[in-house]
C-alpha cells in the first residue's frame, strides 16, 4: 500500500472508532477531514456502471456506510467544539457524495444507449452523384476549344426572331426556317421564341464585341421534332465563331480537323461537304471517318465508312451587316454542333431518351 492509500484506509478504519476514544491532535482532525473528501471523489472517477455506482452510495451513504459511522460513532459523541467541524464535514461531504452519484449517473446513461462508441469505425458514406454524360461531354468539348483560344459565352434560351432568324440572314419566308418551326411563346408584346439553334448568339457577341472574335456557346435548344430515338424537342448544341482580319478557310479546315482529332482519337479522318446554310458562304458539312469500322463500312456508319458531324462554313458577309462590322475588311467561321450526337457516338448511346431519363442504372454508367 501507498503512503497516501495507507492513510485512506487508516481513516476508513477510523470511522469504525467511538470519536472519544480517537485522541485527536488538530492536525491529525484536519487530515481526517480532507482526507475523506478527497477519497470521495476519488472514488467517483472510477464509476464506470451502474453496479459501480449503487456500490459506491452504499459504500458512502448506506445504513452501513462511512457517512452513518461518522455521524453515529464521533458527531454524537464529541465534545461541543468538535462538532463543529464534523458537522460541516457530514454535511459537505453528503452534498459531494450526492453529486457525485447523479453525475456517474447521467454519464453512464449516455454510454449505455449503444455499445462502446469506436472512433475507428470507417463513416456512413453517402451516394455521391456524378456530372450527368451531356455535361461531361459539354465539359471535354469546351476543354479542346478553350485550349486553342476560344473562351464560353451564354445566352439565352428564350429569343426574338430577330436574332433567331433574321440577323442570321434568314428572312421570313425562307424555306430554311420550315424545319425549325417552333416554340413560339405567347403573351409577350413582342414574338418571342424557344432559340432553335444557338446561332443567335453569334449576333449577340458582335453587337457587342469588336474582332477579333473567337467563341463558343454551349447550351438548350429547340424544336417541334417528334420525339423517337434519335430526336426530342428539346438538345444540346454548341456553337463556335472566330471572326478576325485575315481568316481563311485554311483556318477554318485546320481548326475543325484538330477538333475532331482531339475529341474522337488521333486516326479519325475529317472530309467537308458542300452544304448550304443562310448564314455561312460557303456552307460545309464536316464528315468524320466511321470512328467504329476506321472506315470500312459497318452498321453505324451505314456501310459509308463516314459518319455526318456537324454544320460549318464560312462566315457570310450578308450577316456582318446585321453587326455593323465591316464585310471588306473581317472574315471569319462558323460551326454548331449536336452535343447529345457526340455524347452517343462517344459512348456508344444508341437512344436518345436515356440521356433525359434519368434512370441511375444509366446515369452510373459514365462515373
Ligand atoms: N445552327 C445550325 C443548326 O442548328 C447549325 C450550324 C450550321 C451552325 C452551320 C453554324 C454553322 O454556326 O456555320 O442547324
Amino acid at each position: 500500500m501507498s503512503p497516501k492509500a495507507f492513510k485512506m484506509f487508516d481513516i476508513i478504519q477510523e470511522t469504525h472508532h467511538r470519536f472519544d476514544q480517537l485522541q485527536l491532535t488538530s492536525e491529525r482532525r484536519s487530515d481526517l477531514a480532507k482526507g475523506l473528501v478527497a477519497l470521495a471523489e476519488q472514488e467517483a472517477k472510477k464509476l464506470n456502471s451502474l453496479e459501480a455506482i449503487e456500490a459506491y452510495r452504499v459504500e458512502w451513504l448506506g445504513s452501513k456506510g462511512i457517512h452513518r459511522r461518522i455521524r453515529d460513532n464521533w458527531l454524537r459523541l464529541a465534545p461541543v467544539e468538535d462538532k463543529k467541524w464534523i458537522g460541516p464535514l457530514l454535511v459537505d461531504l453528503e452534498f459531494r457524495i450526492k453529486q457525485n452519484i447523479e453525475r456517474a449517473k447521467s454519464f453512464n446513461e449516455v454510454l449505455d444507449i449503444g455499445p462502446p462508441l469506436d472512433v475507428s469505425l470507417p463513416g456512413i458514406e453517402r451516394a455521391l452523384g456524378t456530372r450527368h454524360v451531356i455535361r461531361q461531354t459539354f465539359e471535354e468539348l469546351q476543354r479542346i476549344f478553350l485550349s486553342i483560344g476560344f473562351s464560353v459565352v451564354e445566352g439565352p434560351e428564350i429569343e426574338t426572331p430577330y436574332y433567331n432568324f433574321e440577323a442570321l440572314n434568314i428572312p421570313e419566308h425562307h424555306p430554311a426556317r420550315d424545319n425549325m418551326d417552333t416554340f413560339y411563346i405567347e403573351g409577350t408584346r413582342s414574338p418571342h421564341l424557344l432559340r432553335t439553334h444557338t446561332s443567335p448568339m453569334q449576333i449577340r457577341t458582335m453587337e457587342k464585341q469588336q474582332p477579333p472574335v473567337r467563341i463558343i456557346v454551349p447550351g438548350k435548344v429547340y424544336r417541334r421534332d417528334n420525339p423517337d430515338s434519335t430526336h426530342g424537342y428539346m438538345f444540346h448544341q454548341i456553337e463556335g465563331l472566330a471572326v478576325d482580319t485575315d481568316i481563311t478557310f485554311c483556318d477554318f479546315k485546320g481548326t475543325v480537323e484538330y477538333f475532331v482529332r482531339a475529341f474522337f482519337g488521333p486516326k479519325v479522318k475529317t472530309r467537308l461537304r458542300p452544304s448550304f446554310f443562310p448564314f455561312t458562304e460557303p456552307s460545309a458539312e464536316v464528315d468524320a471517318s466511321c470512328h467504329v469500322c476506321g472506315g470500312s463500312g459497318c452498321r453505324i456508319c451505314k456501310h459509308s465508312g463516314w459518319i455526318e458531324l456537324f454544320g460549318a462554313g464560312m462566315v457570310n458577309p450578308a450577316v456582318y451587316g446585321f453587326v455593323n462590322y465591316d464585310p471588306e475588311r473581317l472574315s471569319g467561321f462558323a460551326f454548331g454542333m449536336g452535343v447529345d450526337r457526340f455524347a452517343m457516338m462517344k459512348y456508344g448511346i444508341s437512344e436518345l431518351p436515356v440521356l433525359f431519363q434519368n434512370d441511375v442504372r444509366f446515369l452510373r454508367q459514365f462515373p
